[in-house]
């Protein structure tokens, strides 16, 4: 393999150092372009751009291959946890037994707020949006707690970690229960990560709800299935802000920021609202697919498609294959499950969406889980969020832990005004 490539401008040759990664990917090193040439290079979306090294999660496009530090997410679905993914993302190894009881008694040690920040709950309108509370309140952690200060080592970091990760969780459920006139339920000792979860979203004060193993197991694969995804648009988000040794808690609420968006995170909430449309107008999935593929559609087929993926995500699969599992065992149908499927049916078989090379995304079946075990959908992306903060936190990590990380700052290229007088305002 050339280590160098070569490159003509403006009749002048030169050459570029070439890096392969440990999957033979390789990347054009560009970093002394603009000191050797005067260009710089323009990518629209960062398509064809690496903004950094990482060793956290390997995604193979074409194969749709998803590894979390080097092992396949089927093995990671089928025989580990969502904590234990958690801490492989972020330590880069499985949790030996004493690392997962440590772990594990910290985040039960951290999953209640502190008494003052339940008064914030108090604050937010009714109806405000759990992903503006969500991104509001890490940040508010941070007023509490020297997230800051307390980084210098992995102990550090895992202290930090046990407490977004943990928190992250109750915030989310509070802020349910502030939205439906409830009064917060506090977290038991007794319960792993996904049963507290449930217990402080479905639970009252005077009265247990019954968290089922099935619902417990079902929302552990979806957190575990959401917890890295290399260089997406919020993990690259919760980079740039730590590029600039921003602490842990504001990189990662301006992730949550990030994630928000329907083309990003917030696709899960679309999906399905696409599909109660569809269910609900009694439009035929023929027909929806044809609006979806008309030129100048602005309707686009939530829940397909990737940047990465030119195959099935490998994500999907396996949340289709739990969802019609959950929903066999709780005796339960989903009509949003069939036009799901009726839908993926359509599009795979159509020229439009095979040449485009669109499949199922992660966000496509995950919905389906979350309704059947009673989240709400103004939910879905916040739980998006819990699931993908191992995966912020780990990338926090690498650029934390680089000494030769630099500050992102893009460049661009200027198309405004050239040199313009100032008119005095006398003369406008
Ligand atoms: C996530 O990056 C990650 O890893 C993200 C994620 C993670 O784990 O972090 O995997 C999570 O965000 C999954 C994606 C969730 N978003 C959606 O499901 C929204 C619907 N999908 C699209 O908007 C789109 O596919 C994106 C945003 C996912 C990817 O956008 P790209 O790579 O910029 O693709 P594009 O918009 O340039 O589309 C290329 C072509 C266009 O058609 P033409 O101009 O060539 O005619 O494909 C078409 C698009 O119109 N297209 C779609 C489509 N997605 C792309 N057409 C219909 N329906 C779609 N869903």
């Amino acid at each position: 393999m050339n280590h160098t490539c070569r490159i003509e401008l403006d009749g002048r040759s030169y050459e570029l150092p070439v890096v392969e990664g440990t999957e033979n990917e390789r990347a054009v090193d560009i970093s002394s372009l603009r000191s050797h040439t005067g260009y710089i290079t323009l990518d629209d979306g960062y398509g064809n751009t690496g903004s950094c090294t990482s060793a956290i999660t390997y995604i193979d496009g074409e194969q749709g291959i998803l590894r979390y530090r080097g092992i396949p997410i089927e093995d990671l679905a089928e025989q580990s946890s969502f904590v234990e993914a958690a801490w492989l993302v972020i330590f880069g190894h499985l949790p030996t037994s004493t690392d997962r009881e440590r772990f594990s008694a910290l985040l039960t040690a951290n999953s209640q707020l502190p008494q003052s920040m339940l008064k914030h709950f108090d604050a937010f309108p009714p109806h405000a949006h759990p992903m503006a509370i969500l991104s509001a309140m890490i940040n508010t952690l941070s007023c509490h707690e020297p997230p800051q200060a307390e980084i210098t080592d992995d102990a550090g970091l895992e202290r930090a970690a046990a407490r977004l990760m943990s928190k992250v969780r109750t915030i989310a459920a509070a802020s349910y229960k502030a939205s439906i006139g409830e009064p917060v339920v506090y977290p038991r000792y007794d319960y792993r990560y996904a049963e507290n979860f449930l217990h402080m979203m479905f639970s009252l004060p005077f009265k247990e709800h019954e968290v089922t193993p099935e619902a417990a197991k079902a929302l552990n694969l979806f957190l575990l299935l959401h917890a890295d995804h290399e260089q997406n648009c919020s993990t690259s988000t919760v980079r740039m802000v730590a590029s600039s040794q921003a602490n842990l808690f504001a990189s990662c609420a301006a992730g949550v920021c990030a994630l928000w968006g329907p083309l990003h995170g917030g696709a899960n909430v679309a999906v399905i609202e696409m599909l109660q449309h569809i269910h609900d107008s009694g439009v035929n999935v023929t027909d929806y697919v044809k609006k979806v593929k008309s030129k100048n559609s602005r309707t686009r087929l939530m829940g397909f498609g990737h940047r990465v993926y030119r195959n099935f995500d490998p994500r999907s699969r396996i949340l289709k294959k739990a969802a019609d599992e959950l929903l066999s065992t709780l005796h339960v149908h989903d009509p949003l499950l069939d036009i799901a499927q009726e839908l993926a049916d359509a599009a795979l078989g159509d020229d439009y969406f095979i040449e485009r090379k669109l499949y199922p995304n992660v966000d496509f079946y995950s919905g389906t889980i979350l309704r059947a075990i009673g989240i709400p959908v103004n939910m879905f992306t916040v739980m998006f969020a819990i699931g993908r903060m191992p995966g912020w936190i780990a990338n926090w990590k690498e650029i934390h832990d680089d000494p030769s990380t630099r500050i992102y700052r893009p460049r661009q290229v200027y198309t405004g005004n050239t040199l313009t007088e100032f008119v005095p305002r006398t003369e406008r």
